[in-house]
């Protein structure tokens, strides 16, 4: 592209029809908020500028956008989408170029769709070119109307249209580009003569034509691609065609899923070669696995880490969390905020950990909670072990060396250390520190009384 982009991102609406507490442009579509989507095409366009009309939950969009190379313009009022262009244009003052609008609301819309219409709008040598499409159930949208030579006359939005308008199928996407020579004498002679009483962005067709400027409508075919998000129906159908995507880029970059149509798989997610997703997965948020790794049914992964060659069994919940190579967890484990495993762990069935490290090779294979626990490498943590990590007010921590031997039903109550290559008897509640190399033993001596069974049935006998 030979012309300088800014771009303006729409994102200041509250959207009613959503029903909800939270902005529209802060719903996630799989898991990323939708807003995000038309800011990161914007930066795949190599935009000079990129400015966020920002107003409904402004402070949680600026969050979201911190540290990325974008400017933040305040929308006091949502006087209507030309009023949104209003405040993004402070920022382009001293700006030459193209400047095109993409809208926080749609946000399945992908670089190279706006790079055609960049491509319609320079080879027309056009002062503004809309990017429309024909959709099967036009209703909720801005018509195309065109002259009968076939150019773009006017946009009529849904609420204004009358009968024969809303039989077009046209529609606006709400994506423009223009010339930001001209960006200002359009968008300033926008008047709110409408059902709305709204600063309607879609007027700019007829105010620039009226000029004389050159306006130029650029369809494409993908309607799919130009989805507006209005109501919790369209978001919904929005997260099956993201999810759609997203599946199908990680089969392209060799990822096998046994059933796409039933794996969830955020927009964050980095997946390594050869790992093979089974149904039911949902992974989430800034989460990455390695080459080679098998997540089996069921599982719930959230922030986490998880390395090369990790077998995760099915029906487990990984929270923030890191799993080293050839580690194996579950079926049926919890990793809470916090835990590192290191490599060939194992973590088996039932075990809960939290904000706990182990190191490499070590064990809990069954029925365990370990809570603060710092455990070395070779270490077995025998069944049913459970680290008392909380007096009722207080958390407290539990190292455990490396080569060290719990042995089932063991009690380690924090504060506690058990050094190197200790063994720890079955049933021991651990109270104090156990030198490297010790081993500790808490039980009361087994007694066994020859005949007692059969002495107690003569003792009592039996109710009738
Ligand atoms: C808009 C278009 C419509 C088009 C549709 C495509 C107008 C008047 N209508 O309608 O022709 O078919 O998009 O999806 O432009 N926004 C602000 N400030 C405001 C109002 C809106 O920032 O004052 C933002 C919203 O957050 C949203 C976007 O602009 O991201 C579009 O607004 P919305 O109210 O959803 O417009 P539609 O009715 O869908
Ligand atoms: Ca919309």
């Amino acid at each position: 592209m030979s012309k300088n982009i800014a771009t303006i991102i729409l994102a200041a609406g509250l959207g009613k029809r959503m029903k909800s507490g939270l902005a529209k442009v802060l719903h996630p579509v799989a898991g990323r908020p939708m807003f995000l989507y038309p800011v990161t095409v914007a930066e795949g366009l190599s935009s000079e500028k990129i400015i966020v009309v920002v107003g409904h939950q402004a402070d949680s969009v600026r969050d979201l956008l911190a540290g990325r190379n974008v400017e933040i313009a305040l929308q006091v009022r949502q006087d209507g989408t030309a009023d949104a262009v209003r405040a993004g244009m402070d920022s382009l003052k001293d700006y030459r170029g193209t400047v095109v609008i993409l809208c926080g609301d749609v946000p399945l819309i992908t670089p190279e769709t706006v790079r055609g219409l960049l491509a319609m709008h320079e080879k027309e040598n056009a002062s503004l070119t809309v990017l429309t499409t024909e959709v099967e159930d036009p209703s909720g949208y801005g018509r195309i109307v065109r002259s009968p030579d076939g150019f773009i006359a006017r946009i009529v939005e849904d609420r204004d249209a009358d009968e024969d308008i809303k039989q077009i199928r046209e529609v606006n996407t709400g994506i423009y580009a223009f010339d930001s020579a001209l960006l200002s004498s359009v968008i300033y002679d926008i008047r709110s003569e409408n059902s709305q009483k709204e600063l309607y962005l879609t007027d700019s067709i007829e105010v620039g034509l009226r000029k004389g400027l050159k306006v130029s409508a650029y369809k494409t075919n993908d309607s799919q691609e130009m989805m507006g998000i209005n109501s919790r129906v369209e978001l919904s159908r929005a997260e099956g065609i993201m999810r759609r995507r997203i599946n199908n880029r990680h089969m392209l970059n060799g990822v096998t899923f046994i059933n796409p149509d039933n794996a969830y798989i955020d927009a964050d997610v980095s997946i390594g070669q050869d790992v093979t997703i089974y149904p039911g997965t949902v992974i989430e948020g800034n989460t990455a696995i390695g080459d080679g790794s098998i997540i089996y049914s069921n599982n719930r992964i959230v922030n986490s880490r998880i390395g090369s060659g990790v077998i995760l069994k099915d029906s487990c919940v990984i929270e923030d969390s890191v799993i080293g190579d050839s580690s194996q967890v579950g079926p049926f484990a919890h990793l809470r905020p916090g835990c590192a495993l290191e490599k060939n762990v194992r973590i088996g069935n039932f075990v809960e950990l939290k904000k706990s490290v182990m190191g490499d090779g070590s064990k809990a294979n069954h029925l365990t909670y370990l809570g603060d626990a710092e455990i070395g490498s070779g270490v077995n943590i025998g069944a049913g072990t459970i680290t008392c990590n909380y007096d009722g007010e207080g958390k407290y921590k539990t190292v455990i060396g490396d080569g060290v031997f719990i042995g089932s039903d063991v009690q380690l109550v924090a504060p506690v250390k058990v050094g190197d290559g200790a063994f720890v008897a079955a049933g021991a509640t651990v109270t104090k520190d156990v030198p490297p190399g010790a081993l500790a033993i808490s039980r009361v001596e087994q007694e066994n009384r020859e005949g007692w069974v059969e002495a107690r049935k003569k003792r009592k006998p039996k109710k009738q």
